[in-house]
């Protein structure tokens, strides 16, 4: 079962940062996982559009220029970090999801990651594109079939993850609170991976464990590392 950091070792460090990615790569996860969003010509690493949480600031994104967002402490003296600076930091060292947050253009994202793989040590796979947005998912495949996406839900549908399939994902992933076996056994018929957030409980990933889930998204990978070492009960 792969580990993902969801936005980086987020328990350790303020979530969407250069830090929290650096704990999470100490801590040899498989995976870590981001939310963006476009602002001006840039893809700002962040999870949510208004800045009072992450931030402390008034407003929203949209209120402030790229430079006055980037003036900006994301907690522990952190900068909100860009796409491109993200991928920088991980470097081809784990997977990188990214999830299309505050995103309405998807030639910039994949551009980056065009990028990453031309410049840097990423290969074309450790890239997840990710969203619940299924729309705009749909585009990614359009633009890009060679891309891999993972659908977000956080719903269980009368026919399971037909939805997924007819998207072409390569992933689900799934709300932990809309997650049965008869949904893991109807993505595994398939052919779809089956990840699941937001895992912070280790009863929790024992029993997913079980239940032959692909991949967690977890706040704390450190615990998540231990439990998988120890094969799980
Ligand atoms: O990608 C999994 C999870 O991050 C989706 O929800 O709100 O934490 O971005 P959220
Ligand atoms: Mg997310």
């Amino acid at each position: 079962m792969l580990i993902l950091a969801h936005r980086g070792a987020s328990a350790d460090a303020p979530e969407n940062t250069l830090l929290a990615f650096e704990k999470a790569m100490a801590m040899q996860v498989d995976g870590i996982e981001i939310d963006v969003h476009a602002v001006a010509d840039e893809i700002l690493v962040i999870h949510d559009r208004w800045l009072k949480r992450t931030t402390k600031t008034h407003g929203q994104l949209s209120d402030y220029t790229l430079e006055q967002l980037r003036e900006l402490d994301a907690g522990m003296g952190q900068k909100i970090p860009t796409l491109w600076e993200t991928m920088q930091c991980i470097n081809g060292q784990c997977l990188l999801n990214i999830e299309l947050k505050g995103i309405s253009d998807l030639l910039p994202v994949v551009k980056l990651i065009d990028r990453a793989v031309d410049e840097l040590n990423f290969e074309l796979h450790q890239f997840l594109i990710s969203s619940f947005n299924h729309h705009l998912l749909f585009e990614v495949k359009q633009l890009r079939p060679d891309i891999q996406i993972g659908a977000l839900t956080s719903s269980s549908p009368l026919d399971y993850a037909a939805f997924a399939q007819q998207l072409d994902a390569y992933s689900i992933n799934i709300d932990m609170d809309c997650l049965t076996s008869a949904f893991v056994n109807d993505a595994k018929q398939r052919g779809l991976q089956v990840y699941v957030f937001t895992v912070d409980e280790i009863a929790d990933l024992d029993v997913l464990a079980k239940m032959g889930v692909d991949g967690v998204f977890t706040n704390t990978p450190d615990k998540a590392m231990v439990r998988r070492a120890h094969k799980f009960e």
